[in-house]
């Protein structure tokens, strides 16, 4: 009967609109809440923060002006001993520590000193135990490690956990720029305005004024008055 079939695509229309239209709503709820999870991420991260005024940077033994320490940060402690300048940005998950462990008492003070106008790149660790300075306008790329203390592992008997911890201190001169996943190991001395590559392993000195790359960091590149630049294998 023609009635009936009319009925029956009445039906199987209002069917597709409510289907329809339950689709539509599940795709707006779906972007209002993914809207209103990253407000909240982003009001998570400003309030996260933490400044010179905050409770945490309160702990810090100094905590310049302008400084922030984004959020989330990753394992910080012993705060006292750490000193960071004026205008410094450390990165979402960095860590920050003094000493092996929370509480523990130090032999320098300060064991981590960051400069003003510094930028540490996220996922990066500054790790220290006797003695870590970073000059003024640093800027190290994500993932870059500094510390200044190995594992002894002299003694065959006793795991390497066990053993005494040797020490060195590390500087990284005002100006200069970590490229991504730079490792700085103990006892290293990068120079003023030196650039390292991306990658590299810095385990000694580095001159003012150069460029090094690779494992152990090597110097490419270096800078004279009056000849400029210059590639250090063509010298
Ligand atoms: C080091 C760097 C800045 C380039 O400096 P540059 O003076 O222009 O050096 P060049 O590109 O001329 O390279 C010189 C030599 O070093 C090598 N080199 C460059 N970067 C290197 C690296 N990261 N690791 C190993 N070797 C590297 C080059 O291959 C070249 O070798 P060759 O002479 O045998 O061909 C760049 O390669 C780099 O590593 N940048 C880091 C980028 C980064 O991490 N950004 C994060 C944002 S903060």
């Amino acid at each position: 009967m023609p009635g009936d079939s009319q009925q029956i695509n009445r039906l199987a229309d209002g069917r597709r609109f409510v289907a329809r239209r339950h689709r539509q709503l599940k795709a707006a709820g779906r972007r209002a809440a993914g809207e209103a999870i990253h407000r909240t991420w982003e009001l998570i991260g400003l309030y996260g923060a933490v400044g010179p005024d905050t409770v945490r940077g309160r702990r810090f033994g100094r905590f310049g002006a302008g400084s922030v320490i984004c959020f989330p940060p990753n394992t910080i402690f012993n705060e006292h001993y750490i000193h960071i300048g004026a205008g410094t940005m450390i990165g979402p998950q960095v860590t920050l520590s003094a000493g092996m462990m929370p509480g523990q008492q130090c032999l320098t003070d300060p064991v981590v000193r960051i400069g003003d106008r510094c930028l540490i790149g996220k996922g990066s660790g500054i790790v220290g135990h006797l003695g870590i300075e970073i000059g003024d306008d640093v800027w190290t790329g994500h993932h870059v490690y500094i510390t200044d203390q190995n594992h002894g592992y002299e003694d065959v008997t006793r795991p390497i956990s066990q053993q005494t911890m040797p020490e060195r201190a590390v500087t990284i001169g005002s100006g200069s720029w970590l490229g991504y996943g730079t490792v700085v190991l103990p006892g290293a001395r990068i120079g003023r305005h030196v650039t390292v590559g991306a990658n590299s392993v810095v385990t000694g000195e580095l001159p003012d004024f150069c460029v090094a790359v690779g494992s152990p960091a090597k110097v490419v590149r270096h800078y004279t008055n009056g000849e400029g630049w210059q590639r250090t294998d063509l010298v």
